[in-house]
């Protein structure tokens, strides 16, 4: 293992061709599954590379913290980002990003992690999102009617970005021409390497800015309107009886909005992609429709929306043979312990009847995504009705990502729908 691949984990750019990145986490796991990578940057990272490695360190918080003051659960701290910036463009960059001023749960360790998921987490009960079933049926029927006299659309805007972003706007209990705005600003937010997106730092600045000032409005609103939505839950006392700082909340709305959107959207993107790349599982699917939770569980281990978390170690220990220092970071590859061929059988074969361990791609222990469900919910339901109003669906041209080593993104998908006409 070269160390020019070890520091192409820390490029935005490698992560534009797929091939090349699951070639390095192969090697990693064959030659160094918990492996030094220097940074161009930074003072380097452990990489680790193997199912059960990111398992262990996800489920000992009180020695692998997700903490923000210790650089949080993105790899390139503060310091760190700056350093690039003014490298790369020349300027001294202003410090924003999504996780600062504030902490939300993701940038938490117990027992204050545990007080602030609490909060929410009535909002994704079985009972509470079992309630919303309908509903996503509802809404996924209604943006498939808008292409349904087309031969062909951009999949990501029309389709793939719609269903999530009309699903927060659900949970936050605001009017749905609000998805707009907050789709943007999600992408504005989480878009900070791709040029296409964040186009300067003012860009990035404004949107973070209007973003935190609409949350705020919301906020107000619930104080004097309660409802039964996310933002209510996040503005009423704790079980301490005690209300988040502003700053915190701000935080926690502006994880909860591109937590559930861009993950899930690129889910989608990333499922319906695999499946034209790989016709006869999508045939599978057409012959038998009850295959359709397995093929939600394969799509989401294949394309690992969240490529990696980081931790931070709390002490010195010892972690697949390997010194761990007190205050080294470490990345878990979700998207390479989804293909660690010791869990997996032929893990580089897209499976739709694959029944075997859960992939890591939600996380594991402390941190597993609150919104898991949600998510798988809202990719059965819009595969199920794929399938049935277009068979022949497929991707067709160009597929763009986002340049980032930290979400799978894709930007731009056309697919082909050849529809079939809606039975009345
Ligand atoms: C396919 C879709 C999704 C994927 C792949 C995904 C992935 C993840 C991962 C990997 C984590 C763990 C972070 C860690 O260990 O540090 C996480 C946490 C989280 N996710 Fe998701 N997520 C998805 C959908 C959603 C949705 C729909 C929502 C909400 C509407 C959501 C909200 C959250 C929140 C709030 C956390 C923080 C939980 C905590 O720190 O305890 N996610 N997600």
């Amino acid at each position: 293992m070269s160390d020019i691949d070890r520091l192409a984990l820390s490029n935005p750019d490698t992560f534009q061709d797929q091939d090349r990145v699951h070639q390095i986490f192969s090697s990693l796991r064959r030659e160094d599954p918990v492996g030094w990578c220097p940074e161009p940057y930074g003072r380097g990272f452990w990489a680790v590379t193997k199912y059960q490695d990111i398992q262990y360190v996800s489920k000992n918080p009180q020695l692998f913290s997700s903490d923000g003051h210790l650089g949080g659960i993105v790899l390139e701290d503060p310091d760190e980002v700056a350093a690039r910036v003014k490298a790369e463009r020349g300027m001294e960059p202003e410090r924003i990003g999504i996780f600062e001023g504030g902490r939300s749960m993701i940038t938490m360790d117990p027992p204050e992690h545990t007080a602030h998921r609490r909060m929410v987490a009535p909002g994704f009960t079985p009972k509470k999102l079992g309630a919303l079933e309908d509903q996503i049926r509802e809404r996924v029927n209604n943006i498939l009617d808008r292409i349904a006299d087309k031969t062909e659309c951009e999949f990501v805007e029309s389709v793939a970005a719609e269903l999530p972003i009309q699903m927060l706007a659900e949970l936050f209990g605001v009017n749905q021409e609000d998805r707009h705005k907050l789709f943007e600003w999600s992408n504005i937010v989480i878009g900070g390497e791709d040029p296409d997106i964040s186009l300067s730092r003012e860009h990035v600045v404004n949107a973070f800015t209007e973003m935190a000032m609409y949350g705020f409005g919301l906020a107000e609103d619930r104080k004097q309107n309660p409802g039964n939505d996310l933002i209510t839950m996040l503005v009423q006392p704790n079980a301490d009886g005690e209300i988040m700082s502003n700053e915190d909340y701000i935080s926690a709305f502006v994880l909860l909005v591109v937590a559930g959107n861009e993950t899930t959207r690129n889910s989608i993107s990333g499922g319906v992609l695999a499946l034209s790349q790989y016709p006869e599982q999508w045939q599978k699917l057409l012959a038998d429709r009850s295959l359709i939770p397995r093929a939600v569980n394969e799509i989401i281990r294949w394309v690992a929306p969240v490529i990696y978390m980081r931790r931070t170690a709390l002490a010195d220990t010892e972690l697949g043979g390997k010194q761990i220092k007190k205050g080294d970071k470490l990345a878990l590859w979700y998207m390479s312990g989804n293909r660690d061929e010791e869990v997996y059988t032929d893990p580089f074969t897209f499976d739709v009847t694959r029944d075997e361990a859960r992939h890591l791609s939600f996380g594991y222990g402390q941190h597993l995504c609150i919104g898991w469900r949600l998510a798988e919910m809202q990719l059965t339901v819009l595969l199920t009705e794929l399938l049935e109003r277009f068979p022949d669906i497929s991707a067709t041209g160009q597929v763009d990502r986002m340049r980032t080593n930290f979400l799978n993104s894709i930007k731009r998908m056309p697919v082909n729908l050849q529809a079939k006409k809606h039975a009345a």
